[in-house]
């Protein structure tokens, strides 16, 4: 459907949740994955065993995003499995939710950049070079948030993380343009995810979400995967420096449920 059989593609935060979801859906698509995890070794496995049942080309690499140091190694690492890749998506984030009056000394606040924006930034940069070096084009899709555009109370470090990861993805794609190498944006609003399952999945919780939505529903991990696949395709070949929101209307409409 999206063209993208036999691409070599690198999904990062893989072991749950959207990125699970986006691996799930580029395999049935016919993509080869590299899968990245952090500490969900269950989580990981069992991604890595439904992606099998469609396609055999996949790997997975475990790499903590806090340490930064270890980045270039384990992008190497990657780059390495498939002889190349044609496409990253940076999906790996921490939903860090705290009042900025409970982490005074930024220490939740540093650790969110870390991982939500300047490993993005570090992986981004290693492939957007190993893609010029080898004389080839390549896609990145960064998993942000519509909390980059419109956030509310609990969220400074993580709206901050992705109202910078939104803003890096338009210098990138001003950068890399020359090269044929496309960064976009994909803002999702509110996906049950397991993380959040049990809190989203209460009644009266729903009730509040759906109706805070045009679309009256949340998304789903699939949809994600095929927002995913799109903006990796050709079919959004001149689309980049983009941001595609996702949300079932809900920064459209303005009304944030109150926490
Ligand atoms: N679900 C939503 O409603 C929603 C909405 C908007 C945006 N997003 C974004 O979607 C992305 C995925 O989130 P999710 O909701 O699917 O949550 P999730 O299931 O908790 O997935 C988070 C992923 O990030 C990885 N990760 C966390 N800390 C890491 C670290 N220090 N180093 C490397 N990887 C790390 C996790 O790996 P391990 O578990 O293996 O440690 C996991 O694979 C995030 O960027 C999030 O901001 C989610």
């Amino acid at each position: 459907m999206y063209g993208l059989k036999d691409k070599r593609i690198l999904i990062t935060g893989a072991s749950s949740g959207i990125g699970a979801g986006m691996a799930r859906v580029l395999a049935e698509q016919g993509c080869r994955l590299v899968l990245h995890y952090n500490q969900n070794q269950s989580g990981i496995e069992k991604t890595l065993a439904d992606v099998k049942k469609l396609n055999e080309d996949v790997d997975i690499l475990r790499c903590d995003f806090r340490e930064l140091d270890s980045l270039d190694a384990f992008f190497q690492q990657a780059w390495k499995i498939f002889d190349g890749l044609d496409g990253l998506v940076n999906n790996a984030g921490i939903v860090t939710k705290t009042v900025a009056l409970k982490d005074p000394q930024g220490e939740k606040f540093s650790e969110t950049l870390a991982v939500n924006l300047h490993a993005p930034y570090q992986l981004s940069t290693a492939f957007a070079q190993a893609c010029i070096d080898n004389g080839q084009g390549g896609a990145i899709v960064n998993n942000s948030s519509i909390h980059g555009q419109a956030t509310c109370e609990w969220f400074s470090a993580y709206a901050a993380s992705k109202a910078a990861l939104d803003a890096i993805t338009k210098v990138q794609a001003v950068e890399w343009g020359q090269y044929g190498i496309r960064v976009n944006v994909l803002a999702p609003g509110v996906v049950p995810v397991e993380r959040t399952d049990r809190i989203l999945n209460q009644p009266e919780m729903e009730k509040k979400w759906c109706n805070a939505m045009p679309a009256g529903r949340y998304g789903t991990t699939d949809e994600m995967g095929h927002a995913t696949a799109f903006l990796l395709s050709d079919a959004a070949q001149w689309m980049t420096g983009s941001i595609l929101t996702m949300d079932g209307g809900l920064i459209a409409r303005g009304n944030y449920p109150q926490r």
